[in-house]
C-alpha cells in the first residue's frame, strides 16, 4: 500500500502573546503527516524565535520576502503555489485587516493573497480589538470570501481583564482542520465517482450523457472549491 503524499501546510504567525501556542500546533500538524512551513510576521519574531518553529516543523521558516532563495521563484509565490492549507495562528487584528483589504507588503501577506488554498484564521486579541466594528466587518469581509474562522474564546486575555480574544486552543485548533479534510475528501469521492450518480437509473431509461472531460485538478483545487461551497464547518 502506497503512503499518502504528506500534506503541506503554511503556518503563519502573527505578533500576538498566543504566538507561544503555534508551537504546539505545529507538533500536533507535523504528528498527523502535515509537511508545515512556518511563515512569521516580524511582530511574532518578538515573541517566539524562529529557532524553536524552524526545530519542530523539520522546515527553514519564512520571515522575509526578500530573502536570497535557492531557487529562481520568489518565496511567497513557492510557498503559496505548495500549500494545501494556509492557517493563520494566532491572526492579529492587523493581519486580519490586511488580508480583508487584500495588502501584500511581508512574506506572509504575499503569500495570503497569492494561494488558492483554503485561508483559516485563529484570531486573538484584547477583547476591545476584537469587538471593534473594523475587525468585526473585516471578519465578515473574509467569511464572506470563504475565509475560515476558528473563532476566540471566553477567557482571561493577556492584558489581565476577562473578555473573548483568547486563540483557541491548539487541539481545537487542530480538530477543526482534521473535520475540514474529513469533509473536503468525502466531497471529492462524491464527485470523483460519476456511477454512483447514475446508479438509480432504471435499464430502459436512455443512457445518461458521458460526463463532461474534467479540467485537471488538484488536491488543492478539491478542497478549495469544497470550502467555497461550505464556508463554515
Ligand atoms: C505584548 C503585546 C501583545 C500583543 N498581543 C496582540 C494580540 O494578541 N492580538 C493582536 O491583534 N495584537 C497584539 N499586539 C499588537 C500587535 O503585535 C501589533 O498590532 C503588530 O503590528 C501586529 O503585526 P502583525 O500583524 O504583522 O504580526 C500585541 C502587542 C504587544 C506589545
Amino acid at each position: 500500500m502506497n503512503t499518502p503524499a504528506p500534506k503541506n501546510a503554511v503556518l503563519g504567525v502573527t505578533g500576538s502573546i498566543a504566538a507561544y501556542k503555534a508551537c504546539e500546533l505545529v507538533r500536533l500538524m507535523a504528528k498527523a503527516g502535515w509537511n508545515v512551513h512556518v511563515v512569521m510576521t516580524a511582530a511574532a519574531q518578538k515573541f517566539v524565535a524562529p529557532l524553536t518553529f524552524q526545530t519542530l516543523s523539520r522546515n527553514p521558516v519564512g520571515l522575509d520576502a526578500f530573502a536570497p532563495v535557492a531557487d529562481w521563484k520568489p518565496e511567497h509565490v513557492s510557498l503559496a503555489e505548495r500549500a494545501d492549507l494556509l492557517l493563520v495562528a494566532p491572526c492579529t487584528a492587523n493581519f486580519i485587516a490586511k488580508l480583508a483589504h487584500g495588502f501584500a507588503d511581508d512574506l506572509l501577506s504575499s503569500t495570503a493573497l497569492a494561494t488558492r488554498a483554503p485561508i483559516v484564521i485563529a484570531p486573538a486579541m484584547n477583547d476591545g480589538m476584537w469587538d471593534n466594528p473594523a475587525t468585526q466587518d473585516n471578519l465578515a469581509t473574509l467569511q464572506r470570501r470563504g475565509v475560515r474562522v476558528v473563532e476566540p474564546n471566553d477567557g482571561e486575555l493577556a492584558c489581565g481583564i476577562l473578555g473573548k480574544g483568547r486563540m483557541a486552543d491548539p487541539r481545537e485548533i487542530f480538530d477543526f482542520l482534521t473535520k475540514m479534510e474529513v469533509q473536503a475528501e468525502q466531497d471529492v469521492s462524491f464527485e470523483m465517482d460519476p456511477v454512483i450518480l447514475s446508479k438509480n437509473n432504471n435499464e430502459h431509461d436512455p443512457p445518461p450523457p458521458p460526463p463532461a472531460p474534467r479540467p485537471v485538478a488538484t488536491q488543492r483545487d478539491f478542497a478549495a472549491s469544497q470550502y467555497q461551497r461550505t464556508p463554515r464547518i
